[in-house]
This record gives structure tokens, C-alpha cells and sequence, in this order.
């Protein structure tokens, strides 16, 4: 795992940008792993950017999203869906063909994710995983608990999620209880990891993930089984971690780092 500090969101923001469109450029038919959440919307606006003014080319892209919430319809405006749509794929020149999110309203779950779980070997594995965290720790709604070893399947919202996530809905009563997830396994067997975190709020859970031990209890710190991690913070979601210093003396001394310095 590598932890990445940046000074501002901006900044957080606008390097995880760069990693994702470098990694398109290199490999145009990339399978990427996409995220939702308030976070990432700042990212798919840079992204968005990047792709007019840069012309960063997104037709062969494939993407699959982490996560949909269980009973809501592909147009249900607080869908993943609706949301990928407005965020990033109705802004940037991708084959909605390729993309993909699991279905909220195939009744029969166990039958979803393993239709998902397939269409991801069908291209062949994520290239990269987009993650960002949740406030009980969660990476997709892998609420504490979940197997390290899960696949995609039906998962029950922990309270602290259906409250971080009611203000979409009106209230924590009003947010879907369930929600179709990747699992744990899924996003460790990707190619890659960039979880992206900013702001205070996520200081405590990322000082957890990262410094603290490996649990169930926190899904982010299975990251710790990956080989090719990167966690990128502003320095307001790093607040917490002892060992700043040294993270960045592996950012400023590691040369692959050498051309993402300055941005
Ligand atoms: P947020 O959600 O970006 O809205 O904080 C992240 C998550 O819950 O995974």
C-alpha cells in the first residue's frame, strides 16, 4: 500500500485524474473499476475536463461499477446508474454498451451476482478499482463483516451508512436498506487500487484503514492484501495518520512518482 498526501481536495483530486487518464492513454481498451459517492463527483467533473481538453478518447473503455442500490430502477434519479450517467458517462465519449453496473431490481440476487461476477471474467478482470470509503469503513457497501473472500452478492446497509447516505433520500429512514455490492475478493483481484478520500469527516476511518489492524470489521483494511494499492488523501482526510512523514518520502523519493509530483 502506498499513501499518497496531497494539500488540497484540488489536488487529490486532479492526481487521481491523471493516473486514471494516463492508464487510458497507455492502454485504451482498459477495464476500469468505477465509484460513486460525493466524493467522486469532483473527480468525474476532472475527468470530464480532461477528456475535452485534453481529448482523453474513452470509446473502447469498459467499466463496472461497484454498486446499485437494491429497488431502484436504472432511472430512479438516486440510482448509480442515473448517477454515472450525469456524472461522468453522458460527459465523456464512452460506449454506455461497455458499461456496467450491477442490477437493482433483478429480484433474484444470487442470480445478479453471479451474472455480474461473470460479465467481469467476460473482459477479462479490472485493470484498475476505483474506490472511495465509507464512514464504517466500507469499499462498495462491504459493510464491516464482510468476507475478505466475498464476491458480488446482496449486502444490508450498516446504520452509520444509511445515515451518510440519507440526505440523498430525504432522511436515513427513506435510503434503500440493501444494496448489490462487489466483494471484498472482486476488488482485491484487480490489477490495481486507487482509493481517493478527502475531507475531515474521513480522517478517523482512514488512520483505521491504513495504521491500524487488519479486521472484517473495517473492509478498506483488506486493501493491506493488495500488491498494488494506492490510497490518495488531502491532507484534511490524513489528519490522523502518524506516519505522514515517511509516506512522503516515499511519494517524493520512489521515481515512478517522479512525473505525478507536480501536478
Ligand atoms: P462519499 O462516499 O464519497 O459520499 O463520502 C464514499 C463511500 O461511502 O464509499
Amino acid at each position: 500500500m502506498e499513501l499518497i498526501i496531497r494539500k488540497t481536495t484540488q489536488d487529490a483530486v486532479k492526481l487521481v485524474a491523471t493516473i486514471i487518464t494516463d492508464a487510458v492513454i497507455e492502454k485504451p481498451n482498459i477495464t476500469l473499476g468505477l465509484a460513486t459517492g460525493g466524493t467522486m463527483e469532483k473527480l468525474y467533473d476532472k475527468i470530464a475536463l480532461m477528456h475535452k481538453e485534453e481529448k482523453i478518447d474513452f470509446s473502447l473503455v469498459k467499466s463496472f461499477n461497484l454498486d446499485e442500490y437494491i429497488g431502484l430502477e436504472p432511472t430512479d434519479k438516486n440510482s448509480y446508474r442515473f448517477y454515472m450517467n450525469h456524472h461522468l458517462f453522458d460527459k465523456i465519449n464512452i460506449d454506455k454498451r461497455n458499461t456496467h453496473i450491477p442490477s437493482g431490481v433483478n429480484e433474484d440476487t444470487l442470480e445478479e451476482g453471479e451474472i455480474y461476477e461473470a460479465l467481469i471474467e467476460e473482459a477479462g478482470g479490472l485493470d484498475i478499482q476505483l474506490l472511495g470509503i465509507g464512514l464504517t469503513g466500507h469499499i462498495g457497501f462491504n459493510e464491516p463483516l464482510s468476507s475478505f473472500a466475498s464476491r458480488t452478492r446482496a449486502k444490508t446497509l450498516a446504520p452509520t451508512t444509511l445515515a451518510q447516505n440519507g440526505p440523498y433520500f430525504g432522511s436515513a429512514e427513506k435510503t434503500p436498506k440493501r444494496a448489490m455490492t462487489m466483494g471484498v475478493g472482486t476488488i482485491l483481484d484487480a490489477g490495481m487500487v486507487i482509493m481517493l478520500a478527502t475531507g475531515a469527516s474521513k480522517a478517523d476511518i482512514i488512520a483505521k484503514t491504513v495504521e491500524g489492524p487488519i479486521t472484517p470489521m473495517i473492509s478498506a483494511s483488506a486493501l493491506h492484501f493488495h500488491p498494488n494499492c494506492i490510497i490518495v488523501c488531502d491532507e484534511a482526510a490524513a489528519e490522523k495518520l502518524q506516519n505522514k512523514d515517511y509516506y512522503n518520502s516515499i511519494f517524493e523519493t520512489d521515481p515512478k512518482w517522479e512525473p505525478y509530483r507536480n501536478i
